[in-house]
Formats: C-alpha cells, sequence, structure tokens
C-alpha cells in the first residue's frame, strides 16, 4: 500500500515563534495544509501525521481531510518521528515522508517519484537538488556516484562542506526497510537527535538499492525561518501568476498581485494592481478585479461569474457569490452574500448575509443590518428592486424581505418586510420653515 507521513511534531526554535512553525500561513492556510491539499491528489494514498503533543491543535487546522495522526510527545528528531508511526508500516508498503514544512512540494514530483521507485524496484529513493548556498540543508554524499549517506550540515567535515547535492527531506522507503533500521539510529551527533537520514547509510552497508531523482529547489524550499516564510510565499505566488497568464489571463503587475494557488480564473479577466486573495476562489471569463481589492475565502469558497467587476477598493469575503455581469465597486464590503445577475453595488455599503436578485441596484451607502448582537438574520431583495442612497436595511428573525419590483426611499430605516412594486419611506417628513431667518429692519 501507499502511505504518507508528513513529519509536523518539531518545535522550529528558527521562527522564533510561540506556534510550531507548521502553522505559520501561506495564503490564509497553514503551511502543512498545502501539503496536504498536494497529497490529496495522489490516489489510494493513505495519510499520516505526525504531530506534537497539542494534537487538537493539528486537528482543528486539518478539519477537512481524512487523517491519521500519530503523537511524538517529545521532538527527538526525524527518525524518532517515523518511529512513531512504525506499527502502521507494512513490509510491502510504499512509503512517502515528507517534513512539514515543505508547502511547494508539486504533485508530479510526486507521482514521479512513485513511478521510479517501482520501476527500478528500489528499497530508497531520494529527492534532492543542487544549491549554490547549500547551508541549512544535509548534503548528499556520494562515492563514484553512488549515495553513500546523508549529513546534516553541522556534522560535515570541512572537505564535505562544498558538497552542493542537498537532501530535501522527501523520501520513499520500501516498508521493510523501515523496520529493519528504524529501530537501530541512535543520538550521536551534534545535534543529539535521531535522524532519519542515517537510514542511508545503514542501507548502503547492506546493499540495498538506493537512487535518487532531482527537483527544482523551489519545490523543496524548507520553512524554518520567518525569510525562508517570505520566500516561499513569492514562489507561490509567481507560480500561480504565471499559470493565470498561461490561461489567457491578464495580470498587469505581478509585484502587486497576490493571488492563492486556490483560485482559478478563466480567458480574458485581467487583474489590476494592489490585488490579495486568500482561499479558494473562482473567476469566471472576462472579470476586472482591482485596483486594490482583497477577496478572502478561507472558510467557504467565493464564486465570481463571467463579467463581474469588483473594486476598486472592495473586501469580499468568504461565501459570496458574484452572478453574470454584477459589480461590487468602491468602499464596498459584502459577506456570505448573493449578488444576482447584472445587480450593483457601485459604493459605499456593507452587503452581509444577503441574497439580491437581478438587475438591482443597491444605493450608496447602504447598509445591511445583519446582526443583532446576539444573532445573524438574512436579508432577501428580490429581482428589480431599486435600495435608495444611504438605506439601513434591518433583519429580522425570519429575514428581511423586499419584494420584486419595490423602492426604498433614500436615506430610509428599513424594518417592516416591503410588499412588490412598493414604494418603502422610513424617514421622517422634511419640514421647511419660511422666513426663519429674517433680514434684521434697515440693512441690506
Ligand atoms: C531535515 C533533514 C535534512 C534536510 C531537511 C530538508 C534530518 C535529520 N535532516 O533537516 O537532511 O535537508 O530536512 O528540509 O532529517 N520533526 C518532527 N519531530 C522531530 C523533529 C522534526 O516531527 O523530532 C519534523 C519537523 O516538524 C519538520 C520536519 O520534521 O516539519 C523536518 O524537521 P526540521 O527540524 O525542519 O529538519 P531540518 O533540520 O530542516
Ligand atoms: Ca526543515
Amino acid at each position: 500500500m501507499k502511505k504518507s507521513f508528513v513529519l509536523a511534531a518539531g518545535i522550529g526554535k528558527r521562527m522564533k515563534s510561540e506556534k510550531n512553525k507548521v502553522f505559520h500561513k501561506l495564503f490564509g492556510y497553514p503551511i502543512i495544509y498545502h501539503i496536504i491539499r498536494t497529497l490529496k491528489e495522489i490516489e489510494n494514498l493513505e495519510i499520516f501525521v505526525v504531530t506534537g503533543k497539542d494534537t487538537k491543535v493539528y486537528k482543528e487546522e486539518l478539519k477537512n481531510f481524512e487523517i491519521n495522526y500519530i503523537i511524538q510527545e517529545t521532538p527527538l528528531g526525524t527518525g524518532d518521528a517515523l518511529k512513531r508511526g512504525i506499527e502502521f508500516i507494512d513490509d510491502e508498503d510504499e512509503i512517502l515522508v515528507l517534513p512539514g514544512d515543505t508547502p511547494l512540494i508539486k504533485v508530479n514530483t510526486i507521482k514521479k517519484m512513485f513511478e521510479v521507485f517501482n520501476e527500478k524496484n528500489l528499497d530508497i529513493l531520494l529527492l534532492t537538488s543542487i544549491l549554490d548556498n547549500p547551508t541549512q540543508y544535509g548534503r548528499v554524499i556520494r562515492e563514484n556516484e553512488k549515495i553513500v549517506k546523508i549529513k546534516e550540515e553541522k556534522d560535515l567535515d570541512d572537505s564535505e562542506k562544498n558538497v552542493k547535492e542537498i537532501n530535501s527531506g522527501v523520501y520513499i522507503f520500501r516498508g521493510e526497510v523501515l523496520k529493519r533500521y528504524l529501530p537501530v539510529i541512535n543520538n550521536q551527533n551534534k545535534q543529539n537527535e535521531y535522524y532519519l537520514t542515517d537510514i542511508i547509510y545503514f542501507a548502503y552497508k547492506d546493499n540495498r538499492k538506493i537512487d535518487s531523482i532531482n527537483c527544482e529547489f523551489d519545490e523543496i524550499i524548507g520553512i524554518n525561518t520567518r525569510k525562508d516564510l517570505m520566500n516561499a510565499f513569492k514562489i507561490m505566488k509567481e507560480r500561480k501568476i504565471n499559470e493565470l497568464l498561461e490561461n489567457g489571463v491578464t495580470v498587469f503587475d505581478p509585484i502587486t498581485t497576490y493571488i492563492s494557488p486556490f483560485v482559478t480564473a478563466e480567458k480574458d479577466t485581467e487583474f489590476y494592481p494592489g490585488v490579495y486573495i486568500e482561499g479558494e476562489v473562482h473567476f469566471g471569463k472576462g472579470c476586472k478585479i482591482g485596483p486594490f481589492v482583497k477577496i478572502s475565502a478561507i472558510d467557504e469558497v467565493v464564486i465570481v461569474e463571467d463579467n463581474v467587476t469588483i473594486g476598486p477598493f472592495a473586501s469580499i469575503r468568504d461565501g459570496t457569490k458574484l452572478k453574470s455581469g454584477s459589480k461590487a465597486k468602491t468602499f464596498v464590503e459584502i459577506k456570505k452574500s448573493v449578488i444576482g445577475e447584472n445587480s450593483a453595488v457601485p459604493h459605499l455599503a456593507y452587503i452581509g448575509d444577503a441574497t439580491i436578485g437581478k438587475n438591482v441596484n443597491i444605493g450608496a451607502g447602504t447598509i445591511t443590518c445583519n446582526f443583532d448582537g446576539k444573532k445573524k438574520h438574512p436579508t432577501i431583495i428580490e429581482d428589480d428592486v431599486f435600495i435608495g442612497s444611504d438605506s439601513i436595511l434591518v433583519a429580522k428573525e425570519g429575514g428581511l424581505f423586499i419584494k420584486r419590483g419595490s423602492y426604498t426611499a433614500a436615506g430610509s430605516v428599513i424594518t417592516k418586510d416591503v410588499p412588490p412594486n412598493s414604494l418603502a419611506f422610513g424617514r421622517a417628513r422634511q419640514v421647511n420653515k419660511e422666513n426663519y431667518f429674517k433680514r434684521e429692519e434697515g440693512k441690506e
């Protein structure tokens, strides 16, 4: 069977953080989430995550996935981490091991690893990369091309320091190999850790079949420091932007455009400068997004159909659906709402928990008051409604309904349902006091 073990119990000292480094976020999701998403693309792969003792946090952050958890109470090293899972390993298994801090690994690379592992009938396959500045990483030590061992930076002899081939920390092992050697690794090294990498040397001495494949360093960046996190973020966004460009999407300024890996967009959609999108968003064709727009869809997907305009200066949040031809423009915030076909929210508005029909115009300054201090309530605005500027729509238990074809007068506070084709006034009548300011006698 194919099984994967993601090692994520380390504390990550170099991150200088209160939380485990694998929970630091990239585009709204923890580092480890990105790895699990990638692994889910591989068929018939069972996933195990080795966690620290606070398993609850891992389960919460990865709640959308089916995962087996293994606890490593004290982080004694990567070898010890994998050993915690030994009871789940069978001799014939193909065991993919990944560090929890390499979120940029690609699905195709993992698929290729399984192919090579099987074609060559290997005992161990390493994923390696060549690096100009390999410090921080374990090095692959070879003799006459043959892989002999992996040595950590701190344990290298001077002569080995210029080895540029690094260990990615991603491997496939035959189950039997792990069961044979995991119990015998020790912590006699500079860091007093049980190194998983020591298995390579044991296996070499026993003439096991060890091989490697190479990949771009981009894929296997390990996030140990804040600087690594920053670099990974940059690579992640560049990858997505390049993919979008190839699919016929315009991105005017890749430097100020930040698009999550979980975004899709169809032809002729345009992203203007200053766009930040986190989570999962699907854009149709011909949309205009930005400048200066934030879309956040971490908990619930955001759907943007064809020919939609968002921005400038708009914030679109979880669970929103903007239907074809709709608009959410200057200084508008929309949360968990549906904006119907050809409807517009052009200026200065908050729309939350609302369902808006077709051809609706929401006047400037409109607020859906969806929260009564305890509960959220929905607002339902039917087709062809015109909401006057500065309308306050106070939602109530069971929802506030503005029925088809109705108008609300500018400046209204609407607390009751509005029947179809009606004009709703909810404001004080204007009073004019004539001659209130009289000219003083005798003066011009
Ligand atoms: C490790 C490799 C190194 C490789 C690098 C690639 C070892 C000994 N070294 O080094 O050769 O170049 O990854 O990124 O394996 N972890 C646990 N329990 C522990 C210790 C670590 O679960 O007791 C987890 C961490 O959470 C982390 C992963 O294992 O996600 C790797 O640990 P880390 O300390 O980052 O290893 P490196 O020093 O980077
Ligand atoms: Ca690391």
